[in-house]
Order: C-alpha cells, then sequence, then structure tokens
C-alpha cells in the first residue's frame, strides 16, 4: 500500500527547495535591509487565540483538536495572534516601535484550488509602537521591495490599498449605522465574487435603501482622491492617514505600484485602519499579500493597549507569478569541486585533499568506491561540477593536481597548496 501525501500539502524534493530558499532569501534580505528582526513561535496553540478574535472565516479553517493532556489546540492558520501573544507580555521591556518577521508555515482546512493549499509559507512583518502613517508607509514599501527582490514591477503586481476608517467615514455619510457597517464590510469583501448576492441581500435586509445600495456598489469606480471628494466630501477627513501613507510611499519612489481601492477590506476581523493586498496586475490569481493595521489587537489578547500593522505575504501565489513569468533561476548544482582518484592507492590521498578543501568551504564531491576515470567524470558531469580535481601518482609525486575546467574544456596541473586559490579563479565560491 502507498501512503500519499495528504490532499493540500507539498512535499518539497530538492530542486522545490531550492525555490523556497530563493523566494525565502529575498524575503529575509528585505526584512533585513529594513531593520526588522527574526522570530518564530510554535505551530501549535491554544484555540482559543484564534477563535476570539480572527473571524469566522479562518476559525472555520481550522486545523483543531483535543491533545492528550484535554487542551483545545489548533496549529496556527495565520501568525499574527502568536506574534500578539508573544509581544503583550513584554511590550514595555522592548524598545519601539518593534520591527519583527517571521517566515512561518500555516494551516488552514481550505477546499484546495490553484493558489490555495492547506499549508502554505508566510512572510511577516509587523511593526509594534507606531499610530502614525509613516508605519504603514513602511510596511506597504517592506512588501513591494520583496516583489522587487524577485524581479516583478509594477506592471506585474499591484498594491490595492484601502483604510477601514475610511470606510468608516463612507458609510456613515451614507446613513449606515453600526451594525450595517460590519454587513456592508462583509458585502464589500466579496466584491465582484459569486458570494457577494448574498451579502448584498444581508444588506438590504438590515434596512440599508436602494440608494444606499447603488452608492456602495459605485465604491468599487473610486479610483482617484479627486473620485472620493467629489463623491464622499464628508469623508475626505478620514481619508487623511491614507492619503499621507500614498505621499511617503511616492516620495520612496515607489508610488507606480499604488491602486486606491475602496473594495479592499480584507477577511480578518482584527483590522482597524489601512488595509492592503498585492495582487498580479493581470489578477489572474489569488492574492499574494495582505495586511494592513490592527491597532486593538494586542491590548484584546494581552490586555495592553499598542497600535500595531503588518502583512503575511504567501508562497504559493507568488512562486507561481514567478514561475508564469520565468523569474524562477535553476536548481544550483549539489556541488562545486569534484575529487577523481586516477588508481586506488591515490584514495588516501583524495580523501584528504576533499577534507581540506571542505574545511575551506568548498562544496566537493567524491566517489565512495575505486572507479575507471570514464565513470568519475560522468558522474561529476551528472552533478554539473564546474571543477574536476584528478588525484594521480605522477602528479603526487611532484606535490601537484591535475585541475579540469569543465565548462571551458581546459586542463592544467596545479600545485597541491595552490589549489584553493585556482578554484577560486575558476569561479568556485566557499559557503
Ligand atoms: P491573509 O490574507 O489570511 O492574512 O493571508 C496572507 C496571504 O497568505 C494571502 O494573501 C495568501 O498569499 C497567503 N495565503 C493565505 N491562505 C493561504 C492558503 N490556504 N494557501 C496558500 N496561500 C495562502 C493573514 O494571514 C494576516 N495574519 C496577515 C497579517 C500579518 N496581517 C497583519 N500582520
Amino acid at each position: 500500500m502507498s501512503i500519499q501525501a495528504l490532499p493540500g500539502f507539498r512535499d518539497f524534493y530538492p530542486e522545490d527547495l531550492a525555490v523556497r530558499s530563493h523566494v525565502f532569501g529575498a524575503m529575509r534580505r528585505v526584512a533585513l535591509r529594513y531593520g526588522f528582526e527574526e522570530y518564530d513561535g510554535p505551530p501549535l496553540e491554544s484555540l482559543d487565540l484564534y477563535t476570539r478574535k480572527s473571524g469566522d472565516e479562518i476559525v472555520g479553517q481550522l486545523y483543531n483538536f483535543r491533545d492528550k493532556g484535554d487542551r483545545e489546540v489548533a496549529l496556527r492558520p495565520e501568525m499574527t495572534p502568536t506574534l500578539a501573544r508573544m509581544v503583550a507580555p513584554k511590550v514595555a521591556a522592548l524598545k519601539k516601535p518593534i520591527r519583527w518577521f517571521s517566515i512561518p508555515q500555516l494551516f488552514r482546512y481550505e477546499r484546495q484550488q490553484r493558489g490555495r493549499l492547506r499549508e502554505h509559507f508566510q512572510l511577516n512583518c509587523d511593526l509594534i509602537g507606531e499610530a502614525g502613517p509613516a508605519a504603514d508607509a513602511e510596511i506597504v514599501a517592506l512588501a513591494i521591495d520583496v516583489m522587487r527582490e524577485l524581479g516583478l514591477g509594477a506592471t506585474d503586481v499591484r498594491v490595492r490599498i484601502s483604510d477601514r476608517r475610511l470606510l468608516g467615514g463612507i458609510l456613515g455619510e451614507l446613513g449606515l449605522d453600526e451594525a450595517q457597517r460590519g454587513l456592508a464590510f462583509h458585502a464589500l469583501d466579496k466584491t465582484g465574487r459569486s458570494e457577494y448576492q448574498a451579502r448584498r441581500k444581508a444588506l438590504a435586509d438590515a434596512g440599508v435603501g436602494d440608494s444606499a445600495l447603488e452608492r456602495l456598489e459605485a465604491l468599487p469606480g473610486i479610483r482617484t482622491w479627486a473620485d472620493l471628494e467629489r463623491e464622499f466630501p464628508h469623508a475626505t477627513r478620514e481619508g487623511e492617514p491614507l492619503r499621507a501613507v500614498f505621499d511617503a510611499v511616492e516620495a520612496m519612489g515607489l508610488g507606480e505600484f499604488l491602486d486606491l481601492d475602496l473594495t479592499i477590506v480584507r477577511g480578518l476581523a482584527y483590522y482597524t485602519g489601512t488595509v492592503f493586498e498585492l495582487f498580479d496586475a493581470g489578477r489572474s490569481l489569488r492574492a499574494i499579500c495582505g495586511g494592513g493595521r490592527y491597532d486593538g489587537l494586542l491590548e484584546a489578547l494581552g490586555g495592553v493597549a499598542q497600535p500595531a500593522l503588518g502583512f503575511g505575504m504567501g508562497d504559493v501565489v507568488l512562486t507561481e507569478l514567478l514561475r508564469d513569468r520565468g523569474l524562477l533561476p535553476a536548481a544550483p548544482p549539489s556541488a562545486e569541486v569534484f575529487v577523481a582518484a586516477v588508481t586506488t592507492e591515490d584514495r588516501p590521498h583524495v580523501m584528504a585533499l576533499v577534507h581540506r578543501l571542505r574545511d575551506a568551504g568548498f562544496r566537493v564531491e567524491y566517489p565512495f568506491g575505486h572507479q575507471a576515470l570514464g565513470k568519475q567524470f560522468k558522474l561529476a558531469d551528472a552533478r554539473r561540477v564546474k571543477v574536476v580535481v584528478v588525484v594521480g601518482p605522477d602528479d603526487r609525486a611532484r606535490g601537484q593536481v591535475a585541475v579540469k575546467d569543465l565548462a571551458r574544456g581546459t586542463q592544467e596541473a596545479v600545485d597541491s597548496e595552490r589549489l584553493d586559490q585556482v578554484l577560486g579563479q575558476l569561479g568556485c565560491v566557499t559557503i
């Protein structure tokens, strides 16, 4: 009986892991350039952590069970509650603003479809302790710069951005009360999707009149600040923080990535201000990244009030987009240097040399048993090494080895003590 991976779970063969490392490497470099520190938390948490604040959609997708100690637990579906839980007890001692990032694996029992699996990795970058829009701009710019680091530009990805405070102002201007506003957020979140009609009906059932519904449905058409001022002049004040975010992102030279989009609400329950999502420009894929400001979450989970914001950027959609655009590098060779022995007597010398080169940081392979030179070269070729070093009795007698550059097809005799230097000249790097 053959047992396969569960639906929605991935095996990472070495070539897949090379792709993942490429993506994580870009994420990590950019986060570090922004002065963020890396953290991690446990993959299994108390169920309560999510039922309190994450929102119904995510709670419905939890992998949860009762453990052997009779605790209700869940695999983490997102990182933000863990972050809030970790920061809350230490917040007084931590120098603010806190800039932390993590690349956790997350688990959601979702219907499997393109870009959606039951596990994914997610770069999380969060900033805690800063209420002003400069922090929002920093977080949005960080997300954009990860795209740029991977070779994607403003014609490939768009940041669709809004602000729940501004949306609140607009809904207030339309005369919606608190309960109706919640329903309107739900409806806006599903704009353009099949679920929208049911959400619209819920709004109508809650007493929202036709003219308010019509104006709500005109929100996707508002694309500029001028449109906003014309349509909702009284919400201008609530739009100021978002305008300041636009100005700051433009000052950084990244303004061309931004689209004002009032249908962006975000499904998670804890967002309070700026909300944004990154999509491929053609909108053929699901969201690459989502985030926003969640000023109340630390207080709800840990009793300390701190402004906070951040984003989660998944690896699944991003990798699909990079593959579509031909931006994924070929898997690197497993070794750069192969050391071959001419005779059985050379093998102890090969082992000593291999060990010396590995100590120096080169990536080196050699055959485990004695083989004809031709066979050893075949293995070296299959491994795509740059250089084969041949150890033979005659060269050894002169304190030399033969160095063959496979790409150029050249061969030279090299004094053993100069070998490291020659390998460097031939492009082999140390790690
Ligand atoms: P989210 O929108 O639920 O936000 O997820 C963020 C991103 O993770 C999505 O845009 C998507 O790329 C990826 N993602 C989510 N679910 C799946 C899935 N089932 N399969 C593949 N990829 C997926 C959050 O999780 C927030 N906690 C982000 C955040 C951090 N907000 C503030 N700080």
